[in-house]
């Protein structure tokens, strides 16, 4: 048996991340499990949901940080065993995210060097859909959570642009990364495509039993 793929859904706050990532593990007949980050059901999960939810719940910028990697590896483990038994496992948001948000407060020294060291040996994503419309980042009416505002939203794009770049090599994004604009689509229309790319890889790559890290 080979072992399940890992599909990661990552994007701007409000484009449609979480409704797509349920509906492809729903169409993916139960061969598929579905983990979304941050994990707030956890202690440190906690901790992010009141840092993201509180205004005067204060942390370092490095602190949070780390806390937002370190939530990833608590459930590192179990995504590795599930992939492991065969079954896909789709992301809601990983590490891009992690880096991106960190790295558009534009701490002095916290560089996207700096913010990609604590994810290093994480598992890395067999396919990833990065997804964008014309309008996120600056679109109005995001909610009342740290980080929904347009103006920081219209960094942290800049900021995954950037690490698409620097981080990813031309052969890695051609085969594993979907650049997906959603403007003017419906949600059926993009869930069409993440299902018809996620199945034909799945179908193309069967074979493909070795993981990858950051
Ligand atoms: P959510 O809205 O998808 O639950 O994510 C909560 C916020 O946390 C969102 O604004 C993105 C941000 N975030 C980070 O800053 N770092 C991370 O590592 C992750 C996974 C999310």
């Amino acid at each position: 048996m080979t072992r399940g793929k890992l599909i990661l859904i990552e994007g701007l706050d409000r484009t449609g991340k979480s409704t797509q990532t349920a509906k492809l593990v729903e169409s993916l007949n139960g061969e598929a499990s579905l983990v979304k980050f941050p994990d707030r059901s956890t202690q440190i999960g906690g901790l992010i949901h009141q840092y993201l939810t509180e205004p005067d719940f204060h942390l370092p910028d490095q602190a949070i940080h780390l806390l937002f990697s370190a939530n990833r590896w608590e459930v590192a483990q179990t995504i590795k065993k599930t992939l492991a038994q065969g079954k896909h496992v789709v992301l809601d948001r990983y590490v891009y995210s992690g880096i991106a948000y960190s790295a558009a407060k534009q701490t002095p020294g916290m560089d996207l060097r700096w913010c990609a060291q604590p994810d290093k040996g994480l598992l890395k994503p067999d396919l990833t859909f990065f997804l964008s419309n014309a309008e996120s980042g600056l679109r109005q009416g995001f909610g009342e959570e740290r980080y929904e505002s347009t103006e920081f939203q219209a960094k942290v794009r800049e900021q995954f642009v950037a690490i698409f770049d620097t981080f990813e090599e031309a052969a890695y994004k051609k085969s594993h990364i979907v650049f997906l604009d959603t403007t003017n689509q419906s949600i059926t229309q993009v869930h069409e495509l993440v299902h018809s790319a996620t199945t034909e890889f799945i179908r193309k790559n069967a074979e493909i039993d070795e993981f990858m890290y950051f």
